[in-house]
């Protein structure tokens, strides 16, 4: 898809929906401190980024895609864009206070090894966007248009994932949003309703924090 074309979705009355349910529940979870330092980690044309940088938060982005990226920086040129793979992030050991991963690591063959550097180059948290396979989206989406090619996840996943990571995890939460994708008003009024504990949203938020503190 053309960076264009993505970035074009999330200003459809639908995409604005998704896009603001979406980070509402990450920044929920990921309860920064204005000035904490955070890594975009595949943040393609950067709608996440920006809207991280907006609440306060020091931003820096990564992706391997050299179209998106340049895209991005159009947007934004306040917010430092490289050009890098998750599977190995050019940065040193807790470097950032947060690393973030919206719907990045379901186009990542070996999310482990992923979030393993993503864990290495924070300090505090990683906040990872996925898509669940236990969903109506999944049905409805499964491999077609900008979901094409991705891989759909489920909360057991990413429990397992985050058992391997050195040092251990202090805490772990799992959310969902987008219960019903068409995003009417129905879908709307539900999903305000809705439990965002239970693990059945098309977009699964999975929140690891390094100590308690
Ligand atoms: C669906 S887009 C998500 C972009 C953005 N985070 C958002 O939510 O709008 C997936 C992004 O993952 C990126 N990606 C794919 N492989 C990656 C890798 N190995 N490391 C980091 N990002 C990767 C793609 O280039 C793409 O920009």
């Amino acid at each position: 898809m053309q960076p264009a074309d993505y970035e074009a979705w999330y200003h459809t009355p639908r995409g604005e929906w998704i896009g603001t349910t979406e980070f509402s529940l990450l920044c929920n979870l990921l309860q920064a401190n204005t000035a904490d330092s955070l890594l975009d980690v595949g943040c393609g044309t950067g709608y996440f980024t920006r809207h991280f940088a907006q609440q306060g938060l020091h931003v820096s982005a990564i992706d391997p895609d050299t179209a998106m990226l340049a895209y991005a920086k159009t947007l934004s040129a306040d917010i430092a864009y490289l050009q890098g793979s998750a599977l190995s992030l050019p940065f040193a050991d807790q470097q950032f206070d947060h690393v973030s991963a919206i719907t990045s690591l379901c186009f990542i063959a070996d999310p482990q090894q992923a979030l393993h550097e993503m864990w290495r180059v924070c300090r505090k948290t990683v906040v990872l966007g996925l898509l669940n396979r236990h969903s109506l989206l999944f049905l409805q989406k499964n491999n077609r248009g900008a979901y094409r090619g991705a891989r759909w996840d489920a909360a057991a996943d990413a429990q397992n994932w985050t058992k391997q990571l050195v040092p251990p995890v202090a805490s772990v939460a799992i959310r969902s949003a987008i219960v019903m994708p068409g995003g009417n008003a129905i879908a709307r009024g539900i999903e305000s309703l809705w439990p965002s504990w239970l693990p059945l949203g098309g977009f699964l938020a999975v929140m690891m924090r390094k100590s308690a503190e």
